[in-house]
């Protein structure tokens, strides 16, 4: 079973279906293969290292090369989708309206084009994270209005990890499902259906660098855990982090610190899109306080704090908290 074959086969599920929506997420594969070639030739291609010496992004980080290669292809194969009225990047400040509600826009897709670019150097997984919503009449001119829209609006949200393999990560609220790319016939192919997160896992994912800024809660939890004998793992790129956590169990958390006092990750093609995969494998996601998808979002580039994983080992930071 393809990806193309997959989504044919859910559009089946919906009589009126116009197709659209499937034409969004072939784009995105599309994007993904293309991405993928790019991440796999980056040394030999010599786009690693730094995009100019001045180019930052929107929030002062260094824009690494291919973040800016990524977020054009993607904005290429998105863009020419007919239904696609909104494009929202981690790299771009302003959301890009491509087309009115009157002019077809249906969709809105926010994403991040490379999460983890900073290890891209030395050869470790990197991944995509994209979240599409749909466009409501509401806001029909106002593209930044239109988008924020809270997390449990989500239609379909996933990531893709370039890894030891690609995979693909999708949920459009019926489960979640898992694709591999394989490279030789140039198809993602399903290889499991309906992923349920482990309900249990003594397995923690933070970085502890910074766990004198972070809230007493978060210590008092940390401390419980050395006594319970848990372990650690951090890579650095929130989708390597959260594939292993869907798969294997356990919790993330990106907690508030000094630096970041509401938390590093953004909120709309970050904390969202995650949110509704964990949820929809049966997880938990939360913010500290909320649940993440219950947020009222304020701005493209909000940030939070970010706790999300197993829902026993979610409950036991929010004991702490
Ligand atoms: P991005 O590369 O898109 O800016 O995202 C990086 C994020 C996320 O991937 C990861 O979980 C987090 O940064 C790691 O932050 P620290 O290096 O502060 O741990
Ligand atoms: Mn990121
Ligand atoms: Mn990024």
């Amino acid at each position: 079973m393809s990806l193309q074959s997959h989504i044919l086969a859910e559009e089946q599920q919906y009589p009126g279906a116009t197709g659209d929506f499937s034409w969004i997420l072939s784009a995105i594969s599309l994007s993904a293969k293309t991405i993928a070639n790019k991440v796999r030739r980056a040394r030999i291609d010599d786009v690693l290292g730094e995009h100019g010496e001045s180019a930052q992004n929107v929030h002062g980080e260094q824009q690494q090369k291919l973040d800016v290669l990524a977020n054009e292809l993607i904005m290429r194969c998105l863009g020419d989708r007919a239904n696609v009225g909104v494009l929202a990047s981690e790299e771009d400040e302003e959301p890009r309206l491509l087309r009115a509600r009157g002019e077809g826009g249906r969709y809105a897709v926010l994403f991040d084009p490379l999460d983890g670019s900073s290890n891209l150097d030395f050869c470790v997984g990197v991944g995509t994270i994209f979240s599409i919503i749909k466009l409501s009449d509401e806001h029909p001119t106002d593209a930044e209005a239109a988008i924020l829209q809270q997390g449990v609006h989500q239609v379909a949200a996933g990531y893709v990890l370039y890894g030891s393999s690609v995979v693909l990560i999708l949920t459009t609220g019926r489960g979640v499902h898992m694709f591999v790319l394989d490279q030789s016939i140039g198809s993602f192919v399903l290889v499991e259906r309906d992923i349920k997160i482990p309900t249990v896992s003594k397995t923690y994912s933070v970085n502890e660098a910074y766990t004198d800024t972070f809230p007493p809660g978060y210590k008092q939890y940390l401390s419980w855990a050395h006594q319970e004998g848990y372990s650690s793992r951090y890579i650095g790129s929130m989708v390597a982090d959260v594939h292993r956590t869907l798969l294997k169990g356990g919790v993330f958390l990106y907690p508030p610190t000094a630096q970041h006092p509401s938390g590093k990750l953004r909120l709309m093609y970050e904390a969202n899109p995650m949110a509704m995969v964990i949820e929809q494998a049966g997880g938990k996601a939360i913010n500290g306080e909320t649940a993440i998808c219950d947020m009222s979002p304020t701005g493209l580039h909000q940030r939070t704090s970010v706790i999300l994983g197993s829902t026993e080992e979610v409950e036991h930071v929010q004991r702490f908290l």
